[in-house]
Order: C-alpha cells, then structure tokens, then sequence
C-alpha cells in the first residue's frame, strides 16, 4: 500500500473488502433492521415513491433500499441498483421479486447512464466515494428536472460511538492504518458538511433529518469480534502485525471507550443518521 492516498487503490480494496463481507452485512446487519438500518423505512418515505417512479439506488449494496422501494412501485415502475461489489448484488438479485428491476456492476463514479430518474436514493454510500462531488454532479445531470434525491449517512464521531469506541483506540497506537486522506465513515455526518456537498453539486431545497436509533452489540467480547469481521476487516490483518500485546492494548482502550454505554453488562449505541432530501 502506498503512503499517499490513491483512489484507484482505494476502490479496489473497497470492492475486494465489500465482496468478502457482503453476506455477513447483510444478514447481520442491513437485512436484520438493527440500529442503523431502521433508517431504511425512513429514507424511502423520504424519497416519496410513486408507482410509476424510474428509481436509482447508487451503492444499492445487497438490496435493502430497493427492496421497499421495490413494494411501492407499480407495472410501469422501474428501478436500477448499481454497486461495485458483484457479492452484494447478487445478494439483491436474489432477494427481489419485482419484474422491472435491474442490478449493475458499477462504480458510482462513473455512472453509465443516459436514462431520466425521477428519484436517486442512497443509503450510507455516499462516504465511500474519494469524490462525492463528482457523484452527485452526474447523478443530477442524469435526473429528471423535478427529480428527487434521498440520502442517508452516518452521524459524526461522537454521534456514532460503535466505529469511534474502537478506531480511536486504534489510530492511538496505529496511526497510520489508513493513509492519510482515506475517506472516513464520519466524513458527512455533521448537517453543514452534508449540505455543502449536496448544494455545490447543484441540487436546491435540501432538507436535513436527524435521527438517533439504538445499537445493541452484547457484551465487549461480542462487539470487538463483531468489529473486526465486519467495519475492521479489510484492517485487522495489519493490526495483527503489530502483536498481541498492542492488538491487547488496543482491545483494552477501546473497552475503557465503551464504558458509558454499558447498561447491565451490554453495550447499547446511541446511533446518529442523517437523511438529507434535494430537488435537482
Ligand atoms: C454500507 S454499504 C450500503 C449498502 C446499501 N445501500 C444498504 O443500505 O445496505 C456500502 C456499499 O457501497 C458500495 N460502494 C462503495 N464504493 C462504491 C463505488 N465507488 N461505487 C459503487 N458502490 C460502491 C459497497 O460495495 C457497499 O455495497
């Protein structure tokens, strides 16, 4: 890996991490409604689907979104997933009955499309692209003129304790795990720097919600293991180079981090989303 931030390199490692994790995301995580994933109800009532809507789901993942999306829609409906990983989207494929769906192999940032959406979704997507920028400017130009974006996005640092209870402890004694301007999970979790990137793209009338679901993890045990499988996985080998000792350090650290979650010897995660709207 080299020390300065390489988005091709990036996307790679991306696609290779999502592919590897693909099914335990979605069993564990975005098909089991927990904490975070409450939001996907939310984010498609925001969108405001009508059964002749041509729908996007950029970073579709493994079909949640598209999914509901996919019970609103009518016979004259359609509705496209795109994703990086051919591992989550075979997931959706599988997973959706509707007849006008299709699920692409593609990256975000170069969008191949010449169609005319009336809605774009994305649910926690938006972070993983080097240019979110870029994204959202071609997702515009490919809207319809009273086209309807609906994006949802993790919360800041402190709003989401189960990534920062751990990787802060990590960055504390690794802190060059990830190379310096590698996107963060955070990146767009306070509202001035969501609308920001959403307005600079072109789109009016942006409209902010905050929401804050609960993260039940079990005990520390549970958490780090769950951890480490799925957020750190595509890390976790590097931290192992490092030793036991400092992989118990770390694990130590980030269980003193946990403390004021903890409620009859289990963590519960307060969980900051953002769901932002915009018109084109
Ligand atoms: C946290 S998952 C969200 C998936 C889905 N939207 C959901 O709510 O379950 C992030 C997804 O972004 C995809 N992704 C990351 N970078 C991408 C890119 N450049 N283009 C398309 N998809 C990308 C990953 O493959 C992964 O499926």
């Amino acid at each position: 890996m080299s020390s300065i931030f390489n988005p091709i390199e990036y996307k790679i490692n991306t696609r290779t991490n999502w592919n590897t994790v693909a099914s335990q995301y979605h069993n564990n995580w975005a098909n089991s409604d927990v904490g975070p994933f409450k939001s996907t109800n939310e984010l498609v009532k925001a969108a405001e689907i009508k059964p002749d809507d041509s729908v996007l789901d950029v970073a579709c993942g493994t079909g949640v979104v598209s999914k509901e999306i996919s019970h609103l829609l009518g016979n004259s409906g359609t509705l496209v997933g795109i994703d990086i990983s051919r591992a989550a989207l075979d997931i959706a494929k599988k997973s959706i009955q509707f007849k006008n769906v299709d699920f692409i192999e593609m990256d975000a940032e170069s969008l191949g499309f010449h169609a005319n959406f009336d809605k774009m979704v994305c649910q926690y997507g938006l972070m993983f692209f080097p240019d979110a920028y870029k994204v959202l400017k071609s997702i515009r130009d490919i809207m319809k003129n009273d086209g309807k974006i609906a994006i949802a996005v993790h919360g800041t640092q402190a709003g989401v304790p189960y990534f920062s209870c751990i990787m802060n402890s990590i960055l504390h004694y690794i802190p060059d795990i990830r190379v310096k301007g590698t996107p963060t999970v955070h990146r767009f979790g306070s509202p001035d720097d969501l609308i920001k990137e959403i307005s600079t793209s072109g789109f009016l009338d942006i409209k902010i919600k905050k929401f804050t679901f609960t993260y039940h993890t079990g005990n520390f045990e549970e958490y780090w293991v769950d951890y480490m499988n799925s957020t750190a996985n595509s890390i976790w080998p590097k931290i192992k180079t490092k030793g036991t000792e400092i992989v118990n350090i770390i694990k130590k650290e980030a269980e003193k981090n946990t403390s004021p979650f903890i409620k009859n010897d289990k963590i519960e995660f307060p969980w900051d989303v953002l769901i932002a709207t915009a018109y084109k």
